[in-house]
């Protein structure tokens, strides 16, 4: 959910203001992809990196958090969405913490979209925190090194990562990024391994249901090949056939 800040600095404002209105939007983008039937939608709040920001600006942001949660609970639970976090829940103020696992607790039987918020999230952390958890098991004899090389290796490693929670829509199909930037930023790094990237000049603050839709549009529209080529396509000339 980038670009607040620059948001309203074009607007005369404060940084914080743009963070207001940038979780205003969350509830329409929320409820157009439960709406379109997106499995799971994954919402970029907080990175690693964001603690580093002033303690005025991290307080507004914990509150807006909260305070979504707890206006949008009803909504939610009757739009039958299910809600996870991904990030270092341990980071998190006992107060925020609290909100955030009765928000969570309380939609965890739901089974129409996830809805996830990345919190005090970077992919490589999460990289690093499935590498550390993985060794953990090897010395407790749970399991053997060899089997992150083995046909299900892979898989195996990703039940680790924070995002296994997700199930089978943790690899993501999209990746969104507003206003401007064309960075990855340490965003779901493993799980964008075939990602599509849909970049637009738009704020988040200016985000809004039919920008979202136009970005799926334009998803629908590409072709994915996962490496792979057009089963359609002529591969050789006919002397090769
Ligand atoms: C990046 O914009 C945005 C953030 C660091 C915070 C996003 C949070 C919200 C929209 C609201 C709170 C969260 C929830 C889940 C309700 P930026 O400040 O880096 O913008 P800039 O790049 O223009 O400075």
């Amino acid at each position: 959910m980038d670009g607040n800040g620059r948001w309203a600095k074009r607007r005369g404002k404060t940084r914080v203001w743009g963070h207001i209105r940038g979780a205003g939007r969350i509830k329409s983008v929320v409820r157009e992809a439960s709406d379109l039937g997106i499995r799971a939608l994954t919402l970029f709040a907080f990175s690693t990196e964001n603690w580093s920001r002033p303690d005025a600006e991290l307080t507004v942001l914990w509150k807006l958090l909260k305070k979504f949660l707890i206006r949008e609970l009803e909504a939610l639970d009757r739009e039958g969405v299910r809600l996870v976090i991904l990030g270092e829940m341990d980071r998190l103020a006992p107060d925020v913490r609290g909100v955030v696992e009765s928000a969570v607790k309380r939609l965890s039987g739901n089974s129409g979209m996830c809805l996830s918020f990345a919190v005090s999230y970077g992919s490589r952390r999460e990289i690093v925190h499935a590498a550390k958890q993985f060794a953990d098991d090897c010395v407790r004899g749970v399991r053997k090194a060899d089997e992150l090389v083995e046909a299900k290796g892979e898989a195996l490693f990703q039940s680790y990562l924070w995002t296994s929670v997700l199930g089978d829509a943790a690899d993501t199909d999209l990746v969104i990024r507003t206003s401007g930037e064309r960075r990855v930023s340490n965003f779901l790094l493993w799980q964008s391994a075939y990602a599509e990237y849909y970049f637009t000049e738009t704020c988040w603050p200016d985000f809004d249901a039919e920008c979202f839709r136009k970005a799926v549009r334009e998803y629908g529209a590409r072709e994915r090949r996962f490496g792979m080529v057009d089963s359609t396509e002529r591969v050789a000339g006919d002397s090769q056939a």
